[in-house]
């Protein structure tokens, strides 16, 4: 990708409204949207929540699961790193592992290894540094797959901010 869509990608993003956010009618407090500091959240769902290779709990493919897996959000689990991944084609890519690590390419300490799941989505709530420090995303395909890597490093977990649409996360 040129950098030339890449800005304009997120000059679209950061003009876009608050509209982008999901249905503001699946939490206890109906009609606050997920988000708005006035959401009530129910403590129950301040549970550990983390995908695992071969379950398919997990929905939404392609949202910023952290609209909603937030402290103002209906999400079972409070998510520190979410998001979904996908082959070069666009289908979501089942069965691989992100590593956030503290230099890129694979290098560095690991962090957090996260399996990814059927859906493709990868997600936990175990504690990570963000936004205090940085972490480098590394992703590897199942099996003897290929890697990819962010060559530079994010403050956010929730991946899918950045990675909608064309900028999907991908992995051969
Ligand atoms: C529009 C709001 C919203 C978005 C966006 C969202 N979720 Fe959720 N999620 C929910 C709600 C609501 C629940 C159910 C909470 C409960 O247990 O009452 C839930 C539950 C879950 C569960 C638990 C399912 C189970 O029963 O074990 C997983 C896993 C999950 N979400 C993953 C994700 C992932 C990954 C993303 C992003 C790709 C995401 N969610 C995006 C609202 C959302
Ligand atoms: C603040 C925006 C932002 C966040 C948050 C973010 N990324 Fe990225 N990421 C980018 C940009 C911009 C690129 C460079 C895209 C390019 O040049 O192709 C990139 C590139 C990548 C790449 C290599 C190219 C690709 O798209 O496959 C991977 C893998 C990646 N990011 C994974 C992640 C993961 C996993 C997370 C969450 C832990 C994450 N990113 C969070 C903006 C972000």
């Amino acid at each position: 990708m040129t950098l030339q869509p890449l800005n304009l990608f997120l000059a679209a993003v950061l003009a876009l409204p608050l509209a982008a956010c999901g249905p503001a009618d699946e939490g206890p407090d109906e009609g606050i949207a997920p988000g708005d500091p006035s959401f009530v959240r129910d403590p129950a769902l301040d549970v550990e929540n983390v995908s695992a290779h071969g379950e398919a709990r997990s929905h939404n493919m392609g949202q910023n699961c952290m609209n909603c897996h937030q402290a103002h959000g209906p999400g079972r689990g409070r998510f520190t790193a979410a998001g979904t991944a996908h082959s070069p084609t666009g289908e979501p890519l089942a069965g691989g592992t992100v590593e956030l690590r503290t230099a890129p390419n694979g290098q560095g300490d690991l962090v957090l290894a996260i399996q990814i799941d059927d859906n493709g989505n990868f997600f936990t709530t175990e504690s990570l540094p963000f936004p205090d420090e940085s972490l480098f995303p590394f992703v590897r395909a199942p099996g003897a797959g290929g890697t990819s890597f962010m060559p530079f490093p994010t403050l956010s977990g929730a991946c899918n901010v950045c990675h909608v649409g064309a900028q999907r996360v991908a992995v051969e």
